[in-house]
């Protein structure tokens, strides 16, 4: 479908039905085999979630991944403008029918590319079949396969957060040492695990002093989930100090990565990237059409 197809092209290129398109093996033509999904949440906002998100995606990249943010926080979107960027669109252009999905990922610095997509989440939960098909060929047959999607999701107990949650493999919780958010991350686990019957959580405490404080909350946050929640298993993927190089960068629109290589932060954010990758290569149980299979409920 081209560039400037109509509302009209569009719903008649969704009238193709599934048995149609799957027979023609249109579903997996370029997408590398195994690619991941990571959900980025957080009880309380403003805990690091895109600072975390959009250097992970170029530590990622530097690794040789090719990386795909999909910035899906309903209210304070802002990836773009972390990374210095100006999406002209976004996934609501794909769901007019205005633009196709490669129209509307962005390079961004580093090689990794930003799939804007707040603007259209409400869109995205009421789509009817047909075009939810639409949408899962468009990514199926984007030209540069994608390794590793990153999430950079909203924060609280949102159904949107939820929703997101439930279409990936692998569910990061981000806190920080401030009691609120701890409390919130808590809840966000609840909820998760008592409504959705997630049982698995990847942890990150952001903005600590120390590898001590960090591991200290990580066991707060397992004891009383332990005694209140039942069985769950928790993940200590990293943790984040509390440094400059990032506030700074945020203010130079640039990743801290790429401004400060050697600052803390960046340090601990490879490290963090190569225990994600680490976990990827364990597993192979889903793909990026996994997750769009179950985002679009297909
Ligand atoms: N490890 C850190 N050290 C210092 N400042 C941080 C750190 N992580 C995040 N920040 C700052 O906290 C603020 C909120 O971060 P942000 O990534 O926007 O959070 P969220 O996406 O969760 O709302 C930003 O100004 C950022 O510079
Ligand atoms: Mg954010």
């Amino acid at each position: 479908m081209n560039q400037a197809a109509t509302l009209k092209q569009w719903k008649a290129y969704c009238s193709f039905n599934q048995a149609a398109m799957e027979s023609k093996g249109q579903g997996s033509r370029v997408q590398s085999s195994h690619p991941k999904v990571l959900c980025f949440s957080s009880g309380k906002g403003g805990v690091g979630k895109t600072s975390i998100v959009t250097n992970l995606a170029i530590a990622m990249a530097q690794k040789g991944k090719r990386v795909l943010v999909l910035d899906a926080d309903l209210g304070l979107a802002n990836v773009d403008v972390m990374l210095g960027i100006t999406p002209k669109y976004s996934i609501q252009h794909v769901f007019s029918g205005e633009r196709t999905l490669s129209d509307v990922i962005m390079e961004g610095p580093g090689g990794i590319r930003l799939l804007p997509a707040s603007s259209g989440i409400q869109e995205l939960c009421n789509l009817n079949d047909s075009e939810k098909l639409f949408l899962l060929n468009e990514f199926d047959s984007l030209e540069e396969p994608v390794d590793i999607m990153l999430i950079d999701n909203s924060a609280g107990i949102s159904d949107t957060v939820m929703y997101f949650n439930m279409a990936s493999q692998s569910r990061v919780i981000i806190l920080t040492p401030e009691p609120t958010s701890i409390t919130d991350a808590y809840a966000l686990i609840k909820v998760l695990s008592k409504r959705y019957m997630v049982k698995e959580f990847s942890i990150v405490v952001n903005w600590t002093n120390s590898s001590h404080e960090a591991q200290k909350i990580f066991r707060q946050l397992t004891a009383v989930a332990d005694r209140f929640l039942g069985f769950l298993s928790f993940h200590f993927l990293g943790y984040i100090p509390k440094d400059t190089s990032i506030p700074k960068s945020v203010r130079q629109q640039r990743p801290a990565l790429e401004l400060f290589p050697d600052s803390k932060a960046s340090q601990r954010i490879r490290l963090l990237a190569d225990n994600i990758l680490k976990l990827d290569a364990g597993t192979n149980d889903g793909n990026i059409k996994f997750f769009w299979k179950n985002l679009l409920r297909l």
